[in-house]
């Protein structure tokens, strides 16, 4: 499984991709909104993310018509080569994905709760799709298991395009493991989440006795 980086954070996203393991990262308006971004700044920001990226960087369209979504991104996907568009699973944001597959331009396809939106949007050509989990958490239903259908299903066809499953609204170590666990392609993690990822109390025992048993090495 790959990791993405789930914000729009230029500090988090330079830290993060410093050890090794970012592959790519995801932005939406929220975490644009939660950085102070101004709408004047967005295409630099969008930029400067993919600057700093070795790997895909989903940046949402916001319109709510087809001939909108396609317009926004195609300006988004010129912004630079890794640019992915974030498209919302429904009927316009399908038709759009329809369009811009034709032209070569990738488009993820976020805000994914069910196999038959699923199938659907890699169906429309999506070259990654993104069921969120935590979301339904936060409504006391099983978002890992909704994952798990997905990423089945999904792999159970042959699609024009080759399809990667993301799984979005990553709220915790255990949503990574159970996402590994199952087969998702990505995992798309907040900052705070992968930084968790990187420790275990074990590991932090070992290192503590080492060091104490080095200071002897060194006394004797
Ligand atoms: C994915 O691409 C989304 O940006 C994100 O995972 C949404 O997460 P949330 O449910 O925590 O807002």
């Amino acid at each position: 499984m790959k990791f993405f980086l789930d914000t729009a954070d230029l500090n988090e996203i330079e830290e993060a991709c410093s050890w090794g393991v970012v592959a790519g990262v995801t932005t939406n308006p929220t975490l644009y909104a939660k950085i102070g971004g101004k709408l004047a700044d967005f295409n630099t920001h969008i930029q400067r993310i993919c600057e700093l990226t070795d790997g895909p960087v989903s940046a949402e369209a916001v319109g709510t018509t087809r001939e909108e979504i396609i317009r926004e991104g195609e300006e988004l996907a010129a912004l630079a080569p890794n640019v992915v568009v974030k498209i919302p699973t429904m009927i316009e944001g399908l038709a759009a994905t329809k369009a811009l597959a034709a032209k070569d331009i990738p488009v993820n396809m976020t805000l994914c709760f069910s196999v038959p939106q699923a199938i659907m949007a890699a169906r429309a050509g999506a070259a990654y799709i993104s069921p969120f989990v935590g979301r339904f958490d936060d409504i006391s239903e099983d978002g890992l298991a909704q994952l798990e259908d997905v990423v089945a299903a999904v792999a159970s066809y042959d699609f024009d395009q080759s399809v990667e499953i993301i799984a979005a609204s990553i709220r915790s170590a255990h949503h990574v493991t159970q996402s590994a666990l199952m087969g998702a392609d990505i995992a798309t993690v907040p900052f705070g989440v992968l930084k968790k990822l990187v420790e275990h109390p074990l590991t932090d025992r070992g290192l503590a006795s080492f060091e104490a048993d080095w200071k002897k090495v060194v006394q004797a």
